[in-house]
């Protein structure tokens, strides 16, 4: 009898410790869906200025999109791991990614771009018709939930390409099977200037610097013991169709089956603490067989190269954000690293139709040079099907000028490397190749 008592206990402590375990081990399924552009929400708040990059696609690429997007839509998203979470994400243009998640009570679905540029998580309220002009499809509706709470608080955020005006409110978040309780967060009233925002709202995945203190989703997902550690990972890819190479957002760790084996991580110190910022140690054009180097390189580089010629770099602060769709740098770096193409036989200048976009003459990809960044002491290589947009004439760089003083590696740079953002101190971030499949 006394055994049996016993036996019980142990069984049911045993289903109550796999059920807290479980629970962990949810899978944070956000299906992201790439969409159009993104405007540069990173910056916004301290930096008064953005940049916007809008293609326009012929109708053949358009087709092939939606194709792409009609066989995504049939994938099963869902996966497991333990005591991570996984949000796959949805890639439809190499341009912003974005996944869901699901407010109140009853609940409200919306779409979100995970943004490591910034910290406050929004929505937009169904008065917002200026948010409705921008693109934004579905709203908030604060009455409707028996769970939210508005403060008496209002909020102006900057973007260089518009300006919002936001409300503060407390509601439960759900991001594919965690629940957030009480996460302070924005409501949005006006967006103005703003123009194709894809998505729904916007999730921040900086630090509370950049959200006046309030604590941000990963530190509610910390302290709320939904993760283990103030973890994340992001995984992006443009396959669509193989699954195991979908995109994701990973809460609470990394995995370690979606690097390169042939690789290994390199962690660097975050040197800011409003961004998830890294020291860049030079940017080079390199030539496929490796003997011709330009580079521009910061005052000490931990790592240095060999080159016939070679300038110093105004910033080697490089933010690293998944909020911005390509590489962008800083302009005046910008400028004399788009010169030195010049020495690999290929002519730049600033696109007429598209602005903000770098055009060049040379419409054979094979022409061009590697573009490689060392960040605190390792070589990362870009190779030119990846910076490049090419049609038959010529070509764009999807490494875009910033009148900032700062330069920014984007979903272009994460699609090459698996991102992993540790916030606990001492801050790092971490890299390795995406596995190949
Ligand atoms: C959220 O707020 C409600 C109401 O104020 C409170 O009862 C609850 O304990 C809070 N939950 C957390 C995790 O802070």
């Amino acid at each position: 009898m006394h055994i049996k008592v016993i036996l019980f206990a142990i069984l049911i402590s045993f289903i109550f410790s796999r059920k807290i375990r479980l629970r962990k081990s949810n899978l944070m399924h956000i299906p992201l869906i790439q969409k159009g552009q993104r405007v540069q929400d990173a910056i916004k708040q301290t930096l008064d200025s953005d940049i916007k990059i809008s293609f326009k696609l012929s109708s053949e690429e358009q087709e092939f999109i939606k194709n792409q997007n009609l066989l995504l839509d049939h994938l099963d998203r869902l996966q497991y791991a333990f005591q991570i979470a996984y949000i796959p994400l949805r890639n439809s243009y190499n341009a912003q990614y974005f996944g869901q998640i699901e407010l109140g009570q009853p609940e409200q679905h919306f779409e979100v771009l995970f943004d490591t540029g910034s910290s406050y998580t929004w929505v937009a309220s169904s008065d917002c018709h200026t948010c409705k002009k921008a693109g934004v499809k579905h709203f908030f509706d604060c009455e409707a939930s028996n769970s939210c709470n508005y403060l008496n608080k209002k909020i102006k955020l900057q973007y260089g390409t518009g300006k919002a005006e936001a409300q503060f409110m407390i509601e439960n978040l759900k991001i594919a099977s965690f629940l957030i309780q009480n996460q302070t967060m924005l409501i949005l009233d006006e967006l103005t200037e703003l123009k194709k925002f894809e998505g729904d709202g916007l999730a921040g995945l900086g630090f509370d610097t950049l959200s006046d203190g309030y604590p941000t989703l990963i530190d509610n997902l910390f302290t709320q013991n939904q993760i283990e550690k103030k973890e994340f990972s992001i995984y992006l890819t443009d396959e669509y169709i193989k699954q195991n190479s979908q995109s994701k957002l990973i809460l609470g760790g990394k995995l370690d089956n979606l690097g390169d084996h042939n690789d290994q991580w390199h962690y660097c110190d975050v040197i800011n603490n409003r961004y998830w910022a890294i020291q860049g140690d030079h940017v080079s054009f390199v030539s496929k067989d490796g003997k011709k180097r330009r580079s521009l390189k910061s005052i000490q580089p931990i790592h240095n190269t060999l080159d016939e010629k070679s300038d110093i770099l105004f910033t080697s602060l490089f933010v690293i954000d998944s909020g911005t769709s390509l590489i962008v740098l800083y302009e005046k770096d910008h400028q004399r690293l788009v010169e030195y193409l010049k020495d690999f036989g290929i002519e730049c200048y600033d696109s007429i139709q598209y602005q903000g976009i770098t055009e060049c003459d040379q419409a054979n990809i094979d022409e061009y040079p590697n573009f490689e960044i060392s960040l605190c002491g390792k070589l990362f290589t870009i190779p030119p099907e990846k910076y490049l947009l090419c049609s038959f004439f010529q070509c764009y760089l999807m490494i875009a000028p910033f009148d900032q003083r700062v330069s920014i590696l984007g979903d272009l740079f994460i699609r090459e490397y698996y991102t992993h953002f540790i916030q606990e101190s001492p801050r790092k971030i971490g890299f390795i190749k995406t596995v190949q499949n």
